[in-house]
């Protein structure tokens, strides 16, 4: 399973993120906002070290991917909520070489994924409301993880699945199905961030 460390809580801190960056975390996750999908707005675009792993909380999402694809991100994850006809956008964030994430809001169906299941390489399962870090881990995510885990044997999928919001080392052992875990608040509230990161990836290998 691979950590993916969510700089949100830190995100006008260089040097923070600079000590974020040197800890042995698969990748950076970055939270995008628009202040109209999500109220909240956070623009994070600056070079980074690590791979990146980019969540955009947008409505126009083809704005954001033209200006973050120059990052190069390992993948652009955007909202089913947010588009009507998210082939389209899968494609076009292919177009740049990126790998592709679709995701769902906490109250959203994994049924409204099913047509771009067999297109995406990554599905974002949203276990908080999106818009803020430091929020209480959401229960019903647990049945989309096994739901997705379920739905890749059946069908051959490739996507893997990412489980985003409230991990902590209570939650993290109820999401085990899941490929990769975001994990923000858990990291950047502590006061060594190697330290947790260690501990979370024992807790996930
Ligand atoms: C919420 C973001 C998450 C979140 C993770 O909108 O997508 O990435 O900030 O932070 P914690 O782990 O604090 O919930
Ligand atoms: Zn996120």
């Amino acid at each position: 399973m691979k950590l993916s460390t969510s700089i949100l809580g830190i995100k006008d801190d260089m040097k923070k993120i600079n000590q974020i960056e040197e800890t042995s975390t698969d990748y950076l996750h970055l939270d995008i906002m628009d202040g109209n999908f999500v109220s909240n707005k956070v623009d994070m675009y600056q070079a980074y070290n690590k791979k990146l792993d980019i969540h955009l909380m947008v409505k126009d999402i083809k704005a954001y991917v033209e200006r973050y694809h120059t990052l190069n991100p390992e993948y652009i994850t955007f909202h089913i909520e947010a588009i009507d006809n998210p082939k389209i956008m899968i494609d076009y964030i292919h177009s740049f070489g990126c790998k592709v994430g679709i995701s769902l809001c906490p109250d959203t169906d994994v049924n409204t994924l099913i047509p771009c299941l067999q297109y995406v390489d990554l599905v974002l399962i949203m276990s908080v409301v999106p818009g803020s870090g430091g929020q209480a881990f959401l229960s019903n995510s647990v049945d989309k993880v096994n739901e997705l885990y379920k739905l890749r044997e059946e069908n051959s999928y490739h996507y893997k699945i990412e489980v985003d919001g409230g991990l902590n080392r209570e939650t993290i052992p109820l999401v085990s199905k899941a490929d990769v875990l975001v994990v923000g608040s858990f990291i950047t509230n502590s006061d060594n961030y190697e330290q947790r990161v260690e501990e979370i990836q024992r807790l996930i290998n």
